[in-house]
Parts: structure tokens; C-alpha cells; sequence
């Protein structure tokens, strides 16, 4: 269901992991100044799977950070608080006492953004025994498989995005819902970064050239339309989105980092090990106005 892949690859050692996306790299040591040939062929291997998985990484935070600095800027994320000596750097902490995840539901990293995210490196430092996985959906399948007649709908929609107050909960802050539930994951104030933003329902991805259904849970309403008329083809978007045969699940070993492509896919963290601890670093890479 991948497109064709084009790349050869002369430095790793690529194995899919689903029909819709994903694959595993082995022959590749993060910590190090990787040479641009293993970079290109990286870069290849993400626009061709989606989301790239790489395990039994040993790396500090400066190493992450120094990976991730050659794919882009660092986004920094304007609600979450990154780690006191590593800003950049988001830590998320789920523990057996906190009632909820961070990134629980489907959604695409910073879509509220002006400018969302391209990419996200997550980075496993302690994982539960089971459970915990990321399941992703690839976002080329989603609008490849709509009819010709809801295309035509979907392309000349843009969506209202929102940073905070989703009406998925309630209207209540991120601070108030996640100091109840989410005791680890502290909430700063915005300032004036921009965290309300319209972008089209379709987007071309600036490097495939493919078009990707771009919806997730920050998605409120379609400009020029009302809540109760767009709900239902939100409802409908998202649930087309997240089809078994559009996903992949990753599960994740302690050093396990995965890279993905905001651009297209959705993500979701499941919540499904009430008694054990799993704490994750994650980076994510600036990325374009979606067009
Ligand atoms: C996220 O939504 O970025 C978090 C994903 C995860 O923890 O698996």
C-alpha cells in the first residue's frame, strides 16, 4: 500500500513493519556525526515508511538533540515545559499514580502551530514490561482512499485548529486537566506564540509531492462553517483517518527512537499499563506552512 519505494540503500538495513508504513533501521549509530550519504539515505527511508524506528540507541540528550538539529530547528513546544537543562527536549512522564497520557488521542504534532511540526523524535528511556505501544495512521492512505466526490469536498476545506481549550475536554485548560491527571507534565503559559491556526484539510507534502489528509484532535471546526456543521465531517475525517489498514504500531524497547513525519501521519499513545512507569524524551523538528 507504500508507495513504490525508489531508495537503495547502501548503509542500512530497512524491514517494513506494516502495509501502510513503518519500518525498522539497523546499521545506524545515533550518538555519532552520522556523514551525509547515511543522512540522505535516512531522509529516504522517512518519506518512504512514514515512521522509522530505531532500536538499542545509547544517547544523552546532547547526542538526540545533535541528531535531531540536522533534519531542522528545534520547535519548541509553547505549552509543555521542556526539561530544565535541555529546553528543547520534552520529557514525558507517565506514572502509576497519573490517571491519563500525554498525546493519548489521535492528532498530529503542533497542527495548532502556524508552522507545525515536520517531524518528532521520540526517544524510549524506560519502558513498561507491556504495553505503552504508538500506533500511527498513514495520511496519504486516508485521502487516497476517499471517493472522487468527497476529495473534491476535502479540498477546499481548512480546518480551525486549537492549541488549548479543546471542546474535546470540555473547554478545560491543558493546566487544569493536566495537573489533575498528569502530575509530571508541567504547562507553561503561551505568551504571544501564536497557537490558533487554519490550515487546509488536504496538504501537499512539500518534499513526495503526495496530498495527505491533515486532521487530528486539534482540529475545532472548518473555517466558515458552524460547530454543528462541521462535527459530523470531523467525526467522519477522523474516522476514515484512523482505519486498522492505514496503521502501524510501534512497541518500544528501552533505546528505541523513533523518528515520524507529521506532514503525514497522525499518532496515538496508548494508555494501557496502569501499574508501571514509562518515561520518553521527544524532540520535534520545525516545519512549513501546510499548502
Ligand atoms: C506524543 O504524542 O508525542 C507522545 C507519543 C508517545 O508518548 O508515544
Amino acid at each position: 500500500m507504500n508507495a513504490p519505494s525508489s531508495a537503495i540503500y547502501r548503509h542500512l538495513d530497512v524491514q517494513k513493519i506494516a502495509g501502510a508504513g513503518g519500518a525498522e533501521i539497523r546499521g545506524v549509530d545515533l550518538s555519532k556525526d552520522l556523514p551525509q550519504d547515511v543522512l540522505a539515505e535516512i531522509r529516504a527511508a522517512l518519506l518512504d515508511n512514514l515512521v522509522i524506528v530505531f532500536r538499542d540507541q545509547d544517547l544523552t540528550p546532547d547526542q538526540q538533540l545533535a541528531f535531531a538539529r540536522k533534519w531542522g530547528d528545534i520547535h519548541l513546544h509553547p505549552f509543555m515545559q521542556g526539561m530544565p537543562d535541555h529546553p528543547e527536549i520534552l520529557a514525558i512522564i507517565k506514572r502509576p499514580t497519573d490517571k491519563k497520557n500525554f498525546g493519548g488521542s489521535w492528532h498530529t504534532d503542533q497542527m495548532f502551530s502556524p508552522n507545525p511540526a515536520m517531524g518528532t523524535m521520540l526517544y524510549a528511556k524506560q519502558v513498561p514490561s507491556a504495553g505503552g505501544d504508538t500506533m500511527f495512521t498513514n495520511q496519504y492512505l486516508a485521502y487516497e482512499s476517499l471517493s472522487d466526490g468527497m476529495k473534491a469536498l476535502a479540498n477546499k476545506l481548512r480546518t480551525v485548529c486549537v492549541g488549548d481549550n479543546f471542546k474535546q475536554a470540555d473547554g478545560r485548560s491543558r493546566k487544569d486537566r493536566y495537573a489533575d491527571t498528569m502530575a509530571d507534565m508541567k504547562v507553561k503559559d503561551p505568551g504571544n506564540v501564536q497557537t490558533t491556526s487554519i490550515h487546509p484539510l488536504v496538504r501537499t507534502h512539500p518534499e513526495t509531492g503526495r496530498k495527505a489528509l491533515y486532521i487530528g484532535g486539534h482540529v475545532q471546526y472548518f473555517e466558515g462553517m458552524t460547530d454543528e456543521e462541521s462535527q459530523p465531517l470531523i467525526d467522519f475525517f477522523m474516522k476514515h483517518s484512523v482505519r486498522p489498514e492505514f496503521t502501524v504500531r510501534v512497541r518500544w524497547q528501552n533505546g528505541t527512537l523513533t523518528f515520524w513525519d507529521n506532514r503525514c501521519t497522525q499518532h496515538f499513545a496508548v494508555n494501557d499499563y496502569p501499574a508501571e512507569t514509562r518515561i520518553m524524551h521527544r524532540i520535534t523538528i520545525c516545519g512549513d506552512q501546510p499548502f
